[in-house]
This record gives C-alpha cells, sequence and structure tokens, in this order.
C-alpha cells in the first residue's frame, strides 16, 4: 500500500470508527458487529503501525467510547474511565507480557503474576462510595465526562447503597452493568406484548444494548423495572487501597457485598492464563451472560502504577476476545445505501439465521470491492459472522462456481439517479448528485444535528425527512427558522411537542466553533480535527480569513517551467499545510477542507446559519501549568530504575516535549551512567544535566 493509500485508509477508518462509536456508546444502536468493528480497529493499528507518522490527531486509537447522552446531567470522572487494549491470537498475549516486562526494566524470565476473568458485554459504571455509603453513580461516556445514573444505579440488587465491613473513606468500584441472556429475551418480548403497534415495539438487539438503554433512562422508575446486574473488576479514586495486589482488592470489594467475577483467577506464566481462557471458552454458551473475551491485569499494583496508560487504555491489562460466531446462509438481496457524503454502501439482505442464538438479516458488504472480492449475487450462500450485535459480516461466498453473471454495482445512484462515480485511488463510489441527491442532503441534516455536532435533541431522522419531503428543511440554516407556528401547522403537532423543539434550537444558536466546524460535514474532518482547528484558530472570523488565504496561496501554485506534476503537487501540499498551520492536519485533510470552502454553495450555508441569527462561539484558552511543560527533555545513559518509554511517558505527562538528540533548543538533559557526546554537548551549551533521581523527584513533585 502507498502512503497515499494508508492516509486515505486511515481517515477513513477514523471518521468510521468515530461513527459506530457514536451508534454504539451514545445511541445504543449499533449497526456493526462486535468483530467486524475489531476489525476495524485492528486494521487501523497494524496501518499505524506501519506508517506511524500517519497516525492522524483524530486517531480511534486515541480515543475512548462516545460523548454521553444529552437528557442525563453529566460528572467529570475524578479517573478518567478508560477503554482495554485487545489481543486476539496467543501471541499476542505473550507479547503484551514481553512489554510489561520490559518496560519495568524486568529480566525476560522474571515472573509476572496476572489476573484473569471473562470481560462482561455490558456497560461500565462508576460507583462511588463515602464512608461506605453510595453516594455517585456513573457511565463512561466518553471516559473523562460521564452521565450521572445514580438514581438508575440504586435500582439495581447487585448493588449495595452502603458497604460492609472496613471499607476505605472514599473508594469508587468500577464495574459492569449488564443484563443476563434470559432476562434480555423476557424484556424484549415483554416490550413487544406492551406496545400499542407491534411494528413500531422497541425492540434491543442484544443484553448489552438492553442493559445502555435501561440504565441510561431519564425516569429511575423505568430502569427499575429493568432486570440489571452489576460486576466489579476495578476502581478509579479513593482515599486507600485495601490491599497491593490487583487480587487482593477484588477479594476486599467483594468481601465488601459487590459482586466480583466467579472466573477470577491468578496465574504467573502464560500457559496458565491460556488455560484459563480456554476453560472459560468453553463454558462460554452455557454461562448465563454474553462474554466476550477474558481479560488480563498486572497483578502487582505498584507495577500498574508504574506502567500507566498509552492513549486509552492501560498497559497493565489486556482484553483477550473469543473469535467470533460464524452461520451459513442464503444472500437475498443486496440494497444500497446512500450516505451523508454520497457514498454507496451495499448492504447484504440475508434469509433469517441464528449464529450464537441471535437472529441475523442484515449484513454490510462495505463497498464494490468487498462484494467482487467475495464474488457474491443475490441468490447465493454466505458465511457469515458475528459477535454479539446486529449487523455481521459477511466473510465468504459457499456456493460452487457457476456460470451465473457476477453482480453489477449500480453505475447511478438509487436515490437520486446521478451518476455514481469511483474516483482515483477511492475504494468508495460515490453519487455525483451533491445536493440535488435527497439521501445526501438529508443525511447532512442529520449529521449537522447528530450529537457530536450541534446536538439538538427531537430532531430525529424521522421529524428531518419529513420536514424535507414538505421542503421545510432544505439546509442547515432552515433549522433555526423553525418556528412553533410552522410546526403547529403540520398533523400530530402539538403545543408541547412544538415548543420542546423550538426550545432545544434556541438553546443550540451559540454553537462552539470545534462543533459548527465537525458539522459542516467536511470531508475527514472529524470531532478531533474540528477541535484541532477550533483550538488553532478560536474564532470563526480567523478561521476563515486562514481559508481565504490559503486558498488563494493554493491557487496560486502552479506547475513552473519544467516541473513534473507530482513535483508541483508536493510543493502545492506543502504550502496547503503551512497555510492551514494546524498540528496533526497533513495534506489530505487540509486540501479537503479548502474544497469545501472552495465551493460557493458550502459557503452559502454557513452564511445563511449565520444570518439566520445563529452566534458562533469563540475558544477560550485552556492553561495547563507543570514544572517542566513546555520544556524539552533528553535522557541519555542508561537509566536503572526507570526503562525509556516510562521516563518518556512521564516527561509527556507532564506536558515536556522529548527529544532524541541535544542541541540549543534542549532545557534539561537527564543523564545516567555511561552518558556520552550527548552529556558533552549539553555541558558545552550550558544546559541543565540532572540524574535519574533527580529527574524521579521531579515526577514525585508534581504529581503531588
Ligand atoms: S478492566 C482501565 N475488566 O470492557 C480499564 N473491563 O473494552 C479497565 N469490561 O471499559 C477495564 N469486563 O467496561 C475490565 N473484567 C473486566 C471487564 C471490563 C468488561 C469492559 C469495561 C471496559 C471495556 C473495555
Amino acid at each position: 500500500m502507498t502512503e497515499a493509500e494508508a492516509a486515505e485508509r486511515l481517515a477513513f477508518l477514523a471518521a468510521e470508527i468515530a461513527r459506530h462509536n457514536a451508534l454504539y456508546h451514545t445511541d445504543d444502536a449499533p449497526e456493526i458487529s462486535d468483530a467486524e468493528y475489531d476489525a476495524l480497529g485492528r486494521e487501523n493499528a497494524a496501518l499505524e503501525k506501519q506508517f506511524p507518522h500517519l497516525v492522524r490527531a483524530d486517531s480511534p486509537s486515541r480515543q475512548v467510547g462516545a460523548a454521553p447522552a444529552a437528557h442525563l446531567s453529566k460528572v467529570r470522572h475524578a479517573l478518567p474511565m478508560l477503554s482495554l487494549d485487545n489481543a486476539f491470537a496467543d501471541e499476542d498475549v505473550a507479547d503484551f507480557i514481553d512489554r510489561v516486562r520490559r518496560y519495568l526494566n524486568l529480566p525476560t524470565d522474571a515472573e509476572v503474576a496476572l489476573t484473569a476473568e471473562p470481560k462482561i458485554d455490558g456497560l461500565s459504571c462508576s460507583l462511588r462510595y463515602e464512608k461506605g455509603v453510595l453516594v455517585l453513580a456513573a457511565t463512561r461516556g466518553d471516559g473523562t465526562t460521564g452521565e450521572v445514573v445514580t438514581d438508575n444505579v440504586r435500582t439495581i440488587p447487585d448493588v449495595p447503597q452502603r458497604l460492609a465491613g472496613d471499607v476505605p473513606e472514599m473508594f469508587e468500584v468500577r464495574g459492569e452493568v449488564y443484563m443476563s441472556k434470559a432476562d434480555f429475551a423476557a424484556l424484549n418480548s415483554r416490550l413487544l406484548a406492551e406496545a400499542d403497534d407491534p411494528e413500531k415495539a422497541r425492540q434491543f438487539a442484544n443484553p448489552r444494548n438492553a442493559a445502555a438503554g435501561s440504565l441510561r433512562q431519564k425516569d429511575a422508575g423505568v430502569t427499575a423495572t429493568r432486570p440489571l446486574r452489576f460486576y466489579a473488576h476495578g476502581w478509579g479514586e479513593v482515599s486507600a487501597l485495601p490491599a497491593d495486589t490487583q487480587l487482593g482488592v477484588m477479594r476486599a470489594i467483594a468481601s465488601w457485598g459487590l459482586p466480583i467475577a466467579q472466573d477470577l483467577g491468578r496465574f504467573t506464566d502464560l500457559d496458565g492464563l491460556l488455560g484459563h481462557y480456554r476453560a472459560i471458552e468453553a463454558k462460554r454458551a452455557d454461562l448465563p451472560f454474553d462474554i466476550d473475551g477474558v481479560v488480563y491485569k498486572v497483578d502487582r499494583l505498584d507495577w500498574q502504577q508504574r506502567l500507566g496508560f498509552v492513549a486509552r487504555a492501560p498497559r497493565w491489562a489486556i482484553a483477550h476476545k473469543f473469535p467470533a460466531e460464524k452461520a451459513e446462509t442464503e444472500l437475498v438481496a443486496i440494497d444500497i445505501q446512500v450516505g451523508r457524503t454520497g457514498k454507496l454502501t451495499p448492504v447484504a439482505r440475508l434469509k433469517p439465521v441464528s449464529v450464537g442464538g441471535v437472529t441475523v438479516t442484515n449484513a454490510t458488504l462495505h463497498n464494490k470491492d468487498e462484494i467482487k472480492r467475495l464474488g457474491v449475487r443475490p441468490g447465493d450462500r454466505v458465511l457469515i459472522q458475528r459477535a454479539g450485535d446486529v449487523i455481521p459480516q459477511v466473510l465468504e461466498n459457499r456456493t460452487p462456481e457457476a456460470a451465473r453473471p457476477p453482480y453489477v454495482f449500480p453505475t447511478h445512484c438509487p436515490e437520486c439517479g446521478s451518476e455514481a462515480v469511483r474516483e482515483e485511488g477511492e475504494v468508495d463510489v460515490r453519487c455525483t448528485g451533491g445536493l440535488i441527491c435527497p439521501a445526501q442532503r438529508v443525511e447532512r441534516l442529520r449529521h449537522f444535528v447528530s450529537r457530536h455536532a450541534l446536538d439538538i435533541e427531537g430532531l430525529g431522522i424521522t421529524h428531518i425527512e419529513s420536514f424535507f419531503r414538505d421542503g421545510l428543511l432544505q439546509s442547515p440554516a432552515d433549522i433555526f427558522k423553525l418556528t412553533k407556528e410552522k410546526l403547529l401547522s403540520r398533523e400530530r403537532w402539538a403545543e408541547i411537542s412544538a415548543q420542546n423543539l423550538v426550545a432545544a434550537i434556541d438553546a443550540k444558536r451559540r454553537p462552539p466553533l470545534d462543533r459548527l466546524l465537525y458539522a459542516l460535514g467536511i470531508r475527514h474532518v472529524g470531532e478531533v480535527t474540528a477541535r484541532d482547528l477550533a483550538r488553532r484558530y478560536r474564532s470563526w472570523e480567523a478561521f476563515m480569513a486562514m481559508i481565504d488565504s490559503a486558498l488563494a496561496i493554493r491557487a496560486d501554485i502552479q506547475p513552473v517551467l519544467g516541473e513534473d506534476e507530482r513535483k508541483c503537487l508536493q510543493r502545492r501540499n506543502k504550502a496547503v499545510v503551512e497555510a492551514v498551520a494546524t498540528p496533526n492536519i497533513g495534506p489530505e485533510v487540509a486540501n479537503a477542507i479548502l474544497d469545501f470552502f472552495e465551493e460557493p454553495h458550502n459557503r452559502e450555508v454557513v452564511s445563511d446559519i449565520l444570518a439566520a441569527g445563529v452566534e458562533i462561539e469563540d475558544v477560550v484558552h485552556e492553561v495547563r501549568e507543570s514544572p517542566v511543560t513546555g520544556k524539552t527533555v533528553v535522557f541519555t545513559g542508561s537509566l536503572e530504575e526507570l526503562s525509556r518509554d516510562e521516563a518518556k511517558a512521564q516527561a509527556e505527562s507532564l506536558g515536556a516535549k522529548v527529544a532524541g538528540s541535544v542541541s540549543a533548543k534542549t532545557d534539561l538533559v537527564v543523564a545516567g551512567p555511561g552518558a556520552g557526546s550527548k552529556l558533552k554537548k549539553a555541558a558545552d551549551l550550558g544546559i541543565e544535566v540532572i540524574d535519574e533521581a533527580a529527574w524521579l523527584e521531579i515526577v514525585r513533585a508534581a504529581r503531588g
């Protein structure tokens, strides 16, 4: 794969994974299976490993989950709630243990004890106990900010209001809220029986979604009617720890009256861990709840502390996932869906089949190439795979080779009839209808109001479609022109609902710059890139001034005499990146941003929004202080207590930059025994030099 292709693919993966995160975490309505989701993550990780300089600011490897829902109040976690890295093969587990040893600077044969327990498919929840009394319960949310669900959690019988025994002054228990398989099935039947219109009855896709939907209710009375369960697997902020090992603390938590995993074990070697994994896997189908793997954690807490976290996951734990479940069925038809950017996505409609206890009727086919690779046509028998969710994946075609013509991918958009083309170097076929394509316009509107964009509550896809059909809503600006009167003139709109929607819209008349930038749906501009741009430019005016000058710069760069096209393109890309001048934004994203604003109708969308009375909120600067913040540090010589990785992570966590060589830009050199030329250079340049002990002192002092 070329670098350009890799960059393109990484951009796609960032957007796609973000979309699935939102569907899964925020909407409780996933479109793809866990296995498929994991495959996207794996592909992303592999590409990032191969092209480390292409890692995006909005890379999924740097993020956790999705933002909290709007109807629950929010709370900032005292300690972030993170995610876990995944292992799929036994070798990944061996690598994990090796990494732990290396990071801790241990001999290659040193014994590392690990705990192992099932990974329950639920949603994580933090329970804060003060003086042994439950005072706050929160969901993970985006990892930093969660939703307050205290009243809801109080209805879960597994969760004691008061802990028993000798409990620290303050202790945050973290664990999983889940629903058993039997309770999930019973809940779905009950919802069906209770619905006025069985066609429209709410049905949960799987126990995990049922648990999430039940816990995140506005009304705890509803949660109380849902059979939720809880099991603890860790902790967050605590005033004191009752033991110095993972296993010890988990046993203490159990002794206070909270459930922990029955299959929690401690092992001192790889064989022990893998044996436990196989044993749990063997009884997976018979367990009363869904599990999707086994979690291993370094037992010694002083080691956990030193290992710390990288991006979104701890270095001291890993989830060893189970392989996905498979089944064979008939592919009945291939439907084409049209997305916001005009992308045509083929979806396989399947003859219903039970896979690991869940009935599957749809599977994604990703794109034109995937259909070709699989060689599938309606009528074929296909092998599909799922691991707990709704839309699984087609793995292979099981139909004997026959002289039937292959499936022909549409050359025109099924929604608007415009030509559908595939640009050079692209995987996707796109409708060229742009704003005349109703599917694209509706999807753009839907994106504009979605949770991570303007987050307008109560303006769901059904309303958007019907307003769009009737001409009430054509472009984002029209949202801000909706009035109570206009709504009331429509069928089935009553005073209260109209008032609520208008109020929800009014509440979003001052969107922060980053949200607006994200809401515009500029290609390759995900939430993180939007945030980077907003932080860099702070105001809409400053941002647009940059755009205008960058567009002028780009237009000015033409091939000079004797220059080949590629050279010129490189020069242009370099200038564009410099003009956009935002950390983590490379040529592809920078060009996409400029392309967007080069289109007059896109500028019109924004000027109409502003004309409708929307004021874009500036970014106010946030300051973060720490002793070596902003300084450049060089480590040289051999460190005794720390590995290089740990030292580097410490420096970065204090806001310092770590450089590999000493220069005039270096502020501090940390030198261990055997330091040579770098130490000499530091002395020549008059740069401060300290030893490892002094460095550790700085770290300790900064961490308080
Ligand atoms: S430990 C620092 N242990 O899986 C994060 N997580 O994919 C430590 N989960 O967010 C998490 N069972 O919600 C841990 N035995 C277990 C788990 C478990 C389920 C969930 C948890 C976590 C997610 C990561």
